[in-house]
């Protein structure tokens, strides 16, 4: 049988997946690197390329989880989306703190992020296909105030102006690799309710960006939906990768991921047949993929981890408690998701 990597790929699409280097290093669990190896043809990582991760202790980086997932992309011959370099999440505490009770000044914290940004893409130099550059920038409807802005540590420290430079510097330091912008809650377009809007304040901003000369080769998808919400609309789906590709950006989904809840009946083990939301699941997984085979500017189709029993859906969203969200179960048995997406290439 060929993998969905080689499948994808026939279509000039990388289907990829994040990478639990934890999982990846584990002799009890072989199957998880067997199949990171041999059913994708991109990897991410999933939290070593964090800042927290690369610099635990100011000005020493440990690059070592980093280099073996980019090494082992190598020997499987598989395409690497760095993540990430700007983020809000899973900064080094030296870094918050230091902000925090005023030992690093407003120029210092510009000066740390440009660093940070020079010093990771350079090391990686011709090695990343695509960086997620700016992560997660811009507010959600039940954030405060509910307009949306450009939230988190990044803008309130920096102002939105770190966007611009973030482009820039890691242009200057990697001029081959695609830069990403990349958010969640942007997958559709077109449904007239307010889940329009952060897809359209990201359009705005990267058409600003453009216009501005600012170097953002594209826009990501995460991709992390929900069951409980309903089936996305391939149309609407299309339409939102459309507009990004009418900038002359790229488009990737990045992150897929498709939750539900465990207290609406669902169990793990539970086949599909007795399980509606699992067939939901499935559909939306194909949802996505439909609408990046689609739009031609749609280069990658990434899943947050492959299989349940290594997924952060459980430890993230625990009330209500979620999970069964990715392709594979925890025992590895592909999933209707697995066929549905499969059979979409
Ligand atoms: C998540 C990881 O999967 C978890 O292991 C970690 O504890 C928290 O971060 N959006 C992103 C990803 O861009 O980096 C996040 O990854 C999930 C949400």
């Amino acid at each position: 049988a060929q993998s969905l990597g080689t499948l994808g790929l026939r279509h000039g699409l990388h289907v990829g997946t994040a990478v639990d280097m934890a999982a990846l290093n584990d002799p009890a669990d072989p199957r998880y690197r067997e199949l990171a190896a041999s059913e994708f043809a991109s990897v991410t990582a999933e939290n070593v390329m964090k800042w927290e991760s690369l610099e635990p202790t100011r000005g020493s980086y440990d690059w070592a989880a980093a280099d073996e997932l980019v090494a082992f992309a190598k020997r499987n011959r598989q395409s690497v989306r760095g993540h990430v370099l700007v983020w809000h999440n899973q900064l080094p505490g030296w870094l918050t703190s230091g902000v925090e009770d005023g030992s690093i000044s407003t120029q210092e914290l510009r000066e740390l992020l440009r660093n940070h940004i020079t010093t990771v893409v350079s090391r990686y130099r011709g090695k990343i296909w695509q960086w997620d550059v700016v992560n997660e920038a811009v507010s959600d409807p039940w954030d405060t105030p509910s307009t949306l802005h450009y939230k988190g540590f990044w803008a309130e420290h920096l102002g939105p102006g770190y966007i611009a430079d973030a482009f820039r510097w890691a242009r200057a330091a990697d001029p081959r690799a695609l830069l990403f912008y990349n958010d969640y809650n942007i997958e559709a377009f077109g449904s007239g309710d307010p889940a329009d809007d952060k897809t359209q304040f990201v359009y705005d901003m990267a058409k600003r960006l453009r216009a501005e000369g600012v170097p953002i080769d594209g826009v990501g998808s995460q991709g992390h939906l929900g069951t409980q919400y309903g089936n996305y609309d391939t149309l609407q789906v299309a339409a939102a990768l459309k507009r990004f590709a009418a900038l002359g950006l790229a488009t990737a989904f990045t992150e897929v991921d498709v939750r539900s809840r465990l207290t609406d009946g669902v169990q793990a083990g539970d086949s599909e047949e007795i399980n509606p939301r699992l067939q939901a699941s499935a559909a939306n997984f194909s949802v996505l993929m439909k609408a990046c085979l689609a739009v031609r500017s749609c280069l990658s189709y990434t899943v947050w981890g492959f299989t349940d029993r290594h997924s952060w859906v459980p430890g993230w969203f625990d009330d209500p408690p979620e999970g069964l969200a990715t392709l594979y179960d925890e025992d590895y048995q592909p999933k209707r998701a697995f066929y549905e997406i499969k059979s979409d290439l």
